[in-house]
């Protein structure tokens, strides 16, 4: 068991001489503290630079700059074998001459472990995983989900300081991703081990995760519980990435009636629940509201538009629809009894309007005018524990 801690780790490739224009920088300056224990998942869109991440603390990659440690042991240079640490990676990397037994006990014969003790090593872990029937078999005669099992089982056989994983489901079917899903969140508790694991499926981030690590281009976006990325998201590159549909966004304006704020789009006028005397010029603003918070309300004069296409999601259903030239998408309770062309009416609570800076994508939050600006940027998200 340990705390896994990176300062400041970047990684620059060399850029190749044909493509000079290119980013040399897969990391850039990432700091994390993963507490004993911890279940972190670093998400992020593909080529933000997560597997060169995990891999820089496996030891696969030599970062450019920037220290590892493991509890209060700095690993930056040390061998991968040297590290206290087992990976797990997308493909099964099995041994198909061996058997299943062979496999999980693999690492342990490589470190002269006695045999007997391998093999009783070998059968509690199996135990864990369920494989206890398949030891005999080849990787051949096991289904994806079983091999992903012999994977994971390889890499406890050893008692690690910490998991790092890569993306571990990502070859299994839908059932099958959901079902090893559930036995890794068990194992986790059973284990109270530390996990880094990395992803870009939000399901399983916001299922897995004790904390969430949103990577953008090699940086951390935002860093925090999977409730405060989804309910208080820092940024537009947050929002639009974790929902499904993710947040809309759209440009508004922000003006002020009678001493109160609202925010004004095509086909939108909605109180934004802010008292502001002296409130000056209107604020040109980019809002978000999530589609489960757009309410269907016949009575509504808030939020006007034409439905353009109703998507059946079995108990569910997803209606996009038009507000002058944005297209928005509200999630409603089937039947919403709408049909594609419908002139619709909607509301939303204040509460769940965010508003983004347009210039930088921050979130702005609200403060009273004589302690300056009327509104002004969170600090940036990231931190350690
Ligand atoms: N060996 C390498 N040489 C040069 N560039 C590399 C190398 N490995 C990765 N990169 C680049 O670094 C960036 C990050 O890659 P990385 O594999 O870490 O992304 P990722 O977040 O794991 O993406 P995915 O979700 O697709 O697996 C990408 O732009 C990639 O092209
Ligand atoms: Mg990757």
């Amino acid at each position: 068991m340990a705390r896994l801690r990176i300062e400041q780790l970047s990684k620059k490739f060399g850029a190749s001489k044909n493509d000079t224009d290119a980013d040399p920088y897969a990391v850039r300056s990432v700091s994390l503290d993963i507490a004993d224990g911890e279940f972190l998942v670093l998400l992020g869109p593909s080529g933000c630079g997560k597997s060169t991440l995990l891999r820089m603390i496996a030891g696969l990659e030599e970062p450019s700059s920037g220290r590892i440690l493991l509890d209060d042991n700095d690993i930056t240079d040390q061998a991968p074998q040297q590290r206290d640490l087992a990976m797990v990676f997308q493909s099964y990397a099995l041994y198909p001459h061996l058997t299943v037994a062979k496999n999980i006990g693999f690492p342990l014969r490589a470190r002269r472990t006695p045999r007997a003790a391998i093999a009783e090593r070998v059968e509690q872990v199996a135990d864990v995983l369920g494989l206890g029937e398949l030891l005999r078999r080849r990787p051949a005669a096991l289904s994806g989900g079983q091999r992903q099992r012999v994977a994971l089982a390889r890499a406890m056989v050893r008692d690690p300081g910490a998991f790092l994983m890569d993306e571990p489901l990502s070859n299994l079917d839908a059932k099958l991703r959901s079902a090893t899903r559930a036995e890794l969140i068990s194992l986790h508790r059973r284990l109270g081990a530390t996990f880094l694991y990395v992803t870009h499926d939000q399901v399983e981030a916001m299922t897995m995760a004790d904390r969430i690590a949103l990577l953008n281009a090699g940086r951390v976006e935002q860093l925090g519980t999977p409730t405060e990325l989804y309910d208080r998201p820092h940024s537009t590159f947050v929002a639009g990435f974790l929902g499904s549909p993710p947040m809309n966004l759209f440009p508004a304006v922000v003006t002020e009636r009678a001493g109160e704020l609202f925010l004004v789009a095509d086909g939108i006028d909605t109180a934004l629940g802010i008292e502001a005397a002296e409130f000056g010029a209107d604020v040109e603003v980019t809002a978000g509201v999530r589609p489960e918070q757009l309410r269907l309300d016949p009575a509504s004069v808030q939020i006007r538009g034409k439905a353009t296409m109703v998507e059946n999601l079995g108990s569910e259903e997803l209606i996009h629809f038009s507000t002058g030239e944005h297209m928005l998408c509200a999630r409603a309770p089937r039947p919403a009894g709408v049909n594609a062309d419908d002139a619709i009416a909607l509301r939303v609570d204040p509460a769940h309007i965010h508003l983004f800076d347009t210039a930088t994508g921050l979130r702005m939050s609200w403060h009273q005018p004589q302690q300056g600006s009327l509104f002004e940027h969170p600090a940036p998200a990231v931190a350690t524990a």
